[in-house]
């Protein structure tokens, strides 16, 4: 069973049969809602949405290390995470979608591990590769199957948010690298890490990053509506092909 997590614009699944709710307590706390377990394309999965179901969590409330314990003790697969971003390089324009294979943590002030306290050990686990490279590549290739456009390979930075950027700083972001923008990937993909569970994203392009293309001047997210609507029922369709070509 595959876990999937989505962000906003995805508060819910709504191509889940027979729904199920769990709500789930871990030595971290709740996490963001409960579990909602159901068949997506003929495969059980168990959805999550990020921000709760009534998107009431900003990214710095979201409590990951809960979230990510929980889908451990469900012994999932590996995570699928849907998220939006906004789009830095110029050809990552609103209404592309990004399968991401690096990331770079602006974060500050999230907590950000499990190995912590007196009863844990020193542990430093590899994070070379941000995303495991399979369940990229199967994500990549279930768009093909679906004839929907991915790119492959992009590098997700993740700053603390709530506010948007400056311009100066997606200058400065784009300067070390950073393709898209959002503000929930870190820590998820390092927790998910942690505890062993395969983790891939498929980030939704909804707006210009700040200071480039039409998001010179302001970035009104509250209009990008539409955008998302369209893109994340593209990412829900990349899904749906996933679960039904999965082996
Ligand atoms: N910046 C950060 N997070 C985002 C953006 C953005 O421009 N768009 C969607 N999530």
């Amino acid at each position: 069973m595959y876990a999937i997590i989505g962000g906003s614009g995805m508060a819910k699944l709504t191509a889940l049969q027979n729904p199920r709710r769990q709500v789930m307590r871990t030595p971290y706390g709740e996490p963001s809602g409960a579990m909602t377990f159901g068949e997506f394309a003929g495969a059980e999965v168990v959805f999550l949405a990020r921000h709760g179901y009534g998107h009431t969590l900003s990214p710095h409330e979201i409590n990951y290390r809960a979230n990510i314990w929980a889908l451990k003790e469900l012994k999932v697969e590996g995570v699928i995470s849907v998220a939006t971003v906004g789009g830095i390089r110029s050809d990552l324009e609103p209404g592309t979608l990004v399968v991401p294979d690096q990331i770079i943590d602006y974060t500050h002030s999230r907590k950000s591990t499990f190995f912590e306290g007196s009863e844990m050990p020193v542990i430093h686990v590899d994070f070379t590769q941000p995303y495991a490279r399979a369940l990229r590549e199967r994500l990549i290739a279930a768009a093909a199957a679906c004839n929907e456009k991915v790119f492959d390979g992009a590098v997700y930075a993740c700053t603390q948010g709530p506010r948007l950027e400056t311009a100066a700083e997606i200058e400065r972001i784009a300067r070390e690298g950073g393709d898209v923008v959002g503000m929930t990937g870190m820590p998820e993909a390092v927790l998910a890490r942690e505890v062993g569970l395969d983790y891939a994203a498929v980030a939704v392009v909804i707006n210009h990053a700040a200071g480039r293309g039409d998001s010179l001047q302001a970035i009104k997210l509250e209009e990008l509506g539409e955008v998302m609507h369209h893109s994340v029922v593209r990412a829900v369709r990349i899904l749906n092909s996933f679960f039904e070509n999965a082996p």
